[in-house]
């Protein structure tokens, strides 16, 4: 994938799941929702952009569903493939942020997201969720946390890595790893 901005070797953490089943994602969308949750209740300003990437099918709308439900919406995530940008305000211990979850895979253009008015939504306090990110060939703000997504061998069977490409995203990573099972 093109990338504007080069990882930092130094900033540099991952980590990978196995899941056998849609309630496995479930819980480790949970997990980054309760470690996202945390880093805005400490730095209410804080804004994450996160890319999830994979095949059709993959399960990213299913992992930005489970994601956006734990950081406590209360109600439907749909899919947004026709509108690109579907809009969530949100909460974590009283401080508000926005989750905007994109899916950019029918951009007819690269910058058709900025033409949209979408570069406002990367400077709000919470989080941009953004998939196939590649469709905008570089031209997104660096990316905090890469999520990639790959079936298995069985049907309900995904692998799942999480890297982090700045600080911040490492926290969020250092945060899961320290929550107890
Ligand atoms: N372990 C799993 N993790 C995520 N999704 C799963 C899993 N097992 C089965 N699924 C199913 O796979 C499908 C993934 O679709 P979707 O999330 O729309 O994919 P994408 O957005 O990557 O195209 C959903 O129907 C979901 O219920
Ligand atoms: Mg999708």
């Amino acid at each position: 994938m093109t990338r504007n901005q080069t990882p930092q070797a130094s900033s540099k953490a991952s980590m990978h799941q196995h899941c056998r089943q849609e309630a496995e994602t479930a819980s480790l969308a949970k997990l980054l929702a309760a470690s996202i949750g945390e880093l805005i209740a400490q730095s209410p300003q804080a804004h994450l952009n996160i890319a999830l990437e994979g095949n059709l099918g993959a399960g990213k709308t299913t992992f930005a569903r489970h994601l956006i439900q734990s950081l406590g919406h209360d109600g439907k995530v749909k899919s947004p493939t026709y509108t690109l940008c579907e809009p969530y305000l949100l909460q974590s211990r009283k401080h508000p942020f926005t989750a905007h979850h994109f899916d950019l895979y029918r951009m007819r253009s690269p910058l058709e997201w900025q033409e949209a008015g979408f570069a406002e939504y990367f400077d709000m306090p919470g989080l941009c969720l953004i998939e196939w990110p590649e469709k905008a060939e570089g031209t997104l703000p660096a990316f905090d946390i890469q999520i990639q997504m790959e079936a298995g061998a069985e049907e309900n069977e995904r692998t799942i890595a999480i890297n982090a490409f700045s600080e911040q995203g490492k926290k969020v990573i250092d945060n899961i790893r320290a929550t107890p099972n």
